[in-house]
């Protein structure tokens, strides 16, 4: 095997162990380092050394590409510019209607500093962009609608997280039946976002 992509990982949640599990399965791989604001923490395997993010700066020249796994909501949009700056980078940022804007800041960054910045990868955004991209080539005239659900978010428990006073909360994304049943028979309805979802938190 040639030479390993050293890839390092920073935000440790759901994200950064599945970040840690999915390297671990590939060959040309090695996951040089995790990085959390919380210093040490349990890695998935205890030999993967764990550091405190300011330690991250000092891995510039022993990491190719940094997997940023912290919370769309306030982690991503301070720390991929500032990242950027010093690694490739990766990360799954899910604000959807935030999107354009955080790719300018980090495009930005990115090119000033010769580094290459991949924004919100994952599955949506992510695969199901793609297969939005497709089916819309394929059928110009369709119009596309996105369920989620049911089912637990991530970005939006994140988001339920990070409300001043709360330790812990989760929000399930329910679509709306009625929303679906609608879509299903042709009508092509105009629906905002929250008429497609109920959004329960429970904190
Ligand atoms: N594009 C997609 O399809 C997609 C899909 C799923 C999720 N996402 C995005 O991924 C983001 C991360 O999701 P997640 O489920 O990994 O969130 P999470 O588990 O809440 O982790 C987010 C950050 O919180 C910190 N953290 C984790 N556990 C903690 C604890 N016990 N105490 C204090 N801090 C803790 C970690 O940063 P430190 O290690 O620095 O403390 C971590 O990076 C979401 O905000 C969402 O936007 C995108």
């Amino acid at each position: 095997m040639q030479e390993k992509i050293r890839v390092g990982i920073i935000g440790y949640g759901n994200l950064g162990r599945g970040a840690e599990a999915a390297i671990k399965q590939q060959p040309d791989m090695e996951l040089v380092a995790v990085f959390s604001r919380r210093g040490k923490v349990d890695t998935l395997d205890p030999n993967v050394p764990s550091l405190h993010v300011d330690e991250a700066e000092n891995y510039r020249d022993k990491i190719d590409v940094m997997l940023l796994c912290g919370g769309s909501a306030t982690d991503l949009p301070e720390q991929t510019p500032h990242f950027a700056q010093m690694f490739n980078t990766v990360d799954s940022f899910d604000t959807h209607a935030k999107i354009p804007e955080y790719f300018a800041k980090v495009d930005e960054v990115a090119k000033k500093h010769g580094k290459l910045s991949i924004i919100s990868v994952g599955w949506d955004p992510g695969l199901f962009s793609i297969n939005r991209v497709m089916s819309e080539a394929v059928l110009p005239d369709g119009k596309t609608y996105t369920f989620w659900g049911k089912g637990l978010s991530q970005g939006h428990s994140d988001a339920v997280r990070r409300v001043e006073g709360v330790k812990n909360g989760v929000q399930y994304t329910i679509p709306s039946e009625a929303a679906m049943e609608r879509v299903r028979k042709g009508e092509n309805p105009e629906l905002s976002t929250s008429d497609k979802h109920k959004r329960e938190c429970y904190v």
